[in-house]
């Protein structure tokens, strides 16, 4: 089958192509295939044949707009979607300890994900703060925790741990016996990220953990994220639609359009050189702090109804670049060449079948 787009692909001598993802050797977490859909009246496509990996001590991105499928992608990592969310493909491989064995979370038993969820992966939920039990003492809450996995910790043990979990994310330990209602929203975002470190996990899924808290206080707590991930090397994938801070923190970016990763990359070449017009679009809708001053743009539009079948690429209705094959044919999965981390889904730089892509 040949697609007549010959004429529109641009010069693009170093973007090649690769089959597929391999899971390199450092790789924590391989993420394949992975497909969620709300059922109900009307079934919702909210994410769709997703792929990443996620290596040891780095700070993966997730960015995209408002309902691209961000938090189901993270309850889906966790296996703790519920009905009426459904996986429909996809594997979530963990790679456990040093021994070389990896876990399917997907198929992990009931009682096997409770033991591995907090102690190999813990999540700081979207508006986690707001979920803390308002009329029990943070020192029962932490309690609780440490109970639900070590039931034979003692008293003193847990309360010296919660102490000590509450002084690694700069809070003071006379507010242990505290409620939450008696605490500020940085300082009850910062028990929140105390709690998923509990059991010091491998990696942490945060989920817009700073977009309700002021810019100053944001700053703060993006500060002591980042110290405590250093100092302890875990791995972390932080999700907000804010790009801008992700550009500050993380190492590696996927940018999410539509269920679907539209462009995954290190995040100095999302800076330098981002491929994606959706990508392109939220970049200059950000100031650039370190170059030339230049007029802030949005991307016109709304994205897609997630229910409605998309034909072609899901971004055609707000792509100014947008040609022939865009409305008819899904856009392939184009890997560019010598950037081994770097990958786009556009017609612009070819079709899958011109260039063989997956
Ligand atoms: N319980 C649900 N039932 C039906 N559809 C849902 C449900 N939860 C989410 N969705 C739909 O799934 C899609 C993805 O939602 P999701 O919450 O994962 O997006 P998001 O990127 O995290 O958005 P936000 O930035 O607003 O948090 C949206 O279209 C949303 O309406
Ligand atoms: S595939 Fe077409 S519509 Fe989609 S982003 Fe690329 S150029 Fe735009
Ligand atoms: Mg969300």
């Amino acid at each position: 089958m040949t697609i007549p787009f010959e004429k529109h692909r641009i010069p693009t001598s170093d973007i090649g192509v690769s089959g597929s993802l391999t899971t390199s050797s450092a790789s924590l977490l391989s993420v394949r295939d992975l497909s969620v859909e709300y059922r109900g009246e009307r079934t919702t496509k909210a994410v769709k044949n997703v792929n990443f990996e996620l290596r040891k001590g780095e700070i993966l991105g997730i960015a995209g707009e408002s309902g691209c499928g961000k938090s189901t992608l993270a309850y889906a990592i966790t296996n703790m979607l519920k009905h009426p969310a459904y996986i429909t493909s996809g594997e979530v491989l963990y790679a456990q300890g040093d021994s070389g064995n990896t876990v399917d979370i997907l198929r992990l038993e009931h009682e096997q994900l409770r033991n591995f969820r907090w102690t190999e992966i813990s999540m700081v939920f979207q508006s986690a703060m707001n979920a803390l039990n308002p009329v029990t003492s943070l020192k029962k809450q932490f309690s609780d925790i440490f109970l639900a996995h070590k039931p034979g910790m003692t008293k003193a043990e847990r309360l010296e741990k919660s102490i000590r979990l509450l002084e690694m994310v700069g809070l003071n330990k006379n507010i242990i016996n505290q409620f939450p209602h008696e605490l500020s929203g940085g300082m009850r975002q910062r028990v929140v990220i105390a709690m998923a470190l509990c059991y010091m996990p491998n990696i942490v899924i945060m989920d817009e953990p700073t977009t309700a808290l002021d810019v100053v206080i944001q700053r703060d707590i993006l500060d002591e994220i980042i110290r405590l991930q250093k100092e302890l090397n875990f791995s972390i994938i932080f999700i907000t639609h804010d790009i801008s801070l992700l550009l500050e923190i993380s190492d590696r970016l996927l940018i999410m359009y539509a269920g679907e990763i539209a462009e995954q990359a290190r995040t100095e070449a999302i800076v330098s050189r981002a491929l994606h017009p959706y990508t392109n679009g939220i970049m200059l809708s950000i100031p650039d702090l370190y170059g030339q001053r230049r007029e802030l743009r949005g991307i016109p539009g709304m994205p897609p109804d997630l229910s409605l079948d998309i034909p072609g690429c899901p971004f055609r209705p707000r792509c100014s670049e947008a040609f022939e094959p865009c409305s008819t044919w899904p856009p392939p999965k184009i890997f560019v060449a010598n950037e081994p981390d770097h990958f786009v889904r556009c017609h612009k730089y070819g079709s899958s079948d011109f260039m063989g892509g997956a």
